[in-house]
């Protein structure tokens, strides 16, 4: 099989895009750096490897998406246009879906996998899985909303919310960490203290977080570390 197929296959990207890896020297074939991506390779014997990462076969793919506002997380939609809209023909192929879902207007860190057993992992509620937002309110916090959101708030569920952990940037301005997944929680915790969200973005998920390089709307690969990091 051809090297930048076996490349291809392995989801690090189009056949254009894996010959750019291959021509940027980021491809040892065996441990030897390898800038033909026209070579042929036995995938099953030869050891082909990426910035340091060996590549296998995986019948599992994980991107990292940054998800613009406008869209939602679903695999389709009859109104609004769907994440996947996003992704790469040969990407589409994939079965991929989104990990959890944010709002339409919700902006950030999005994981896109085939992989229904890490979503599962991830999404449990037992798991508590740490999700940190970048929020931007209508008014100023006080030092006591702070507290409460920490605290737990009554968002008119059952129960309160779990303790959270915020980062005060500014007056309206904070990081906020949670470790539930409940619908529409961020604002419902911003209502809950007299005040509304006028932007949210996720930032991180796990120990995974959002490359800032990848503008909205781009996404990329998961890196070995970073697969390392989420699991
Ligand atoms: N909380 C919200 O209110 N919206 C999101 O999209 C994510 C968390």
């Amino acid at each position: 099989m051809r090297l930048d197929k076996f490349l291809c296959d392995c989801g690090y990207g189009t056949r254009s895009q894996v010959k750019q890896l291959v021509k940027k020297g980021r491809v040892t074939v065996n441990g030897a750096p390898c800038r033909q991506a026209d070579l042929k390779i036995d995938e099953k014997n030869d050891r082909i490897s990426v910035d340091g990462n060996e590549c296998g076969y995986s019948q599992f793919v994980y991107y990292m998406f940054h998800k613009p506002a406008g869209c939602v997380c679903a695999v389709k939609d009859n109104v609004s246009r769907t994440v996947m809209e996003y992704l790469e023909k040969e990407d589409v192929k994939k079965d991929l879906f989104p990990v959890g879902r944010l709002d339409k207007d919700t902006e950030g860190l999005l994981l896109l996998t085939n992989d229904g057993a890490l979503s599962h992992k991830l999404l449990s509620p037992k798991k508590h899985v740490p999700k940190t937002y970048y929020v931007k309110s209508k008014k100023a916090l006080s030092k006591e909303d702070v507290k409460q959101l920490e605290t737990g708030v009554d968002i008119g569920d059952e129960k309160k919310t779990l303790p959270a952990s915020v980062e005060v940037l500014g007056q309206r301005e904070i990081f906020l960490t949670i470790s539930e997944g409940r619908f529409h929680q961020i604002k419902r915790m911003l209502f809950s203290v007299g005040n509304e969200v006028v932007y949210l973005k996720r930032v991180s998920m796990g120990g995974l977080h959002l490359d800032e390089n990848l503008k909205p709307g781009e996404y990329r690969l998961l890196t070995g570390e970073e697969m390392e990091r989420l699991c």
